[in-house]
């Protein structure tokens, strides 16, 4: 069985090195139009990385302080530009990751589903969101809910296949890996706590951002809020 997949594994890593054709315009999906929300320039980092990178843990309480603008801003900037860096060619093919996000506590942003539009550094608005207890029908673990924010990485797995075979699921997969994993490194370097998880209720995201699962399939995501002063690592 084993091996048999480290077979399939080396087929598909093989067809992914032939010159990979762009994505069909009809397994592109149209992105949301909705009322827009600037977002302020991303704040820079408060903090070195090298003085924050032996503090990371995943932390899911969160203070009620909301997130400025310009945090959130720097969070799905680094998101962003992480993808722009590792995967041009998969971009400039048509095979995209989406990043979406649930405000709950940002100054300056309603609460709601905003997909985030990296050209322009705005959000666009999708849905509402419930707030408060409800809020826990959106993720499979109430403390996320109770996050400033979270960034929701979504991607194409039909553009995926069509353009790498199981390959492309893979690919998307890490994508969606290093692009959440640069959000949680920029929100360490503000001096914002969080967790990156994968534990999204995938019918939430079909009602409210029309994510099918696979033209749109969720596949990451990081909960950010301010740290609980003195609250101890987890035990
Ligand atoms: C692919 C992936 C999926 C994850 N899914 C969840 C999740 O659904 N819920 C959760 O609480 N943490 C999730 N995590 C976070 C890990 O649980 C967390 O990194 C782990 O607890 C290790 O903690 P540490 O980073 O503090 O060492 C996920 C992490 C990864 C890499």
């Amino acid at each position: 069985m084993l091996n048999q997949l480290l077979a399939d594994t080396r087929l598909d890593a093989e067809a992914a090195r032939r010159p990979p054709a762009p994505v069909a315009a009809e397994l592109r999906r149209p992105p949301h139009r909705g009322p827009l929300t600037a977002l302020p320039a991303p704040s820079s980092p408060r903090s070195g990385l090298h003085d924050v990178l032996p503090e990371r843990t995943a932390v899911r309480d969160y203070a009620a302080t909301p997130l400025s603008g310009a945090d959130l801003s720097a969070l799905f900037a680094a998101a962003d530009r992480m993808d722009a860096r590792g995967w041009p060619a998969e971009r400039a093919a048509g095979v995209d990751l989406e990043l979406y996000c649930a405000a709950w506590r940002v100054t300056g942003v309603d609460t709601g589903l905003y997909r985030y539009r990296p050209e322009q550094s705005e959000l666009c608005r999708v849905a509402n969101l419930p707030d408060g207890p409800e809020a826990e029908e959106l993720v499979m673990q109430e403390e996320f809910a109770k996050a400033a924010a979270l960034v929701v990485i979504t991607g194409n797995l039909a553009a995926a296949l069509a353009r790498h075979g199981s390959h492309g699921h893979r690919l998307l997969l890490a994508r969606a890996g290093a692009a959440g994993h640069a959000a949680w490194l920029a929100a360490l370097r503000l001096d914002l706590a969080g967790t990156v998880f994968a534990g999204l209720l995938p019918s939430v995201l079909r009602a409210r951002a029309g994510a099918d699962g696979y033209h749109r399939a969720a596949l990451f995501a990081f909960a950010a809020g301010h740290p609980i002063p003195n609250l101890g690592p987890p035990s």
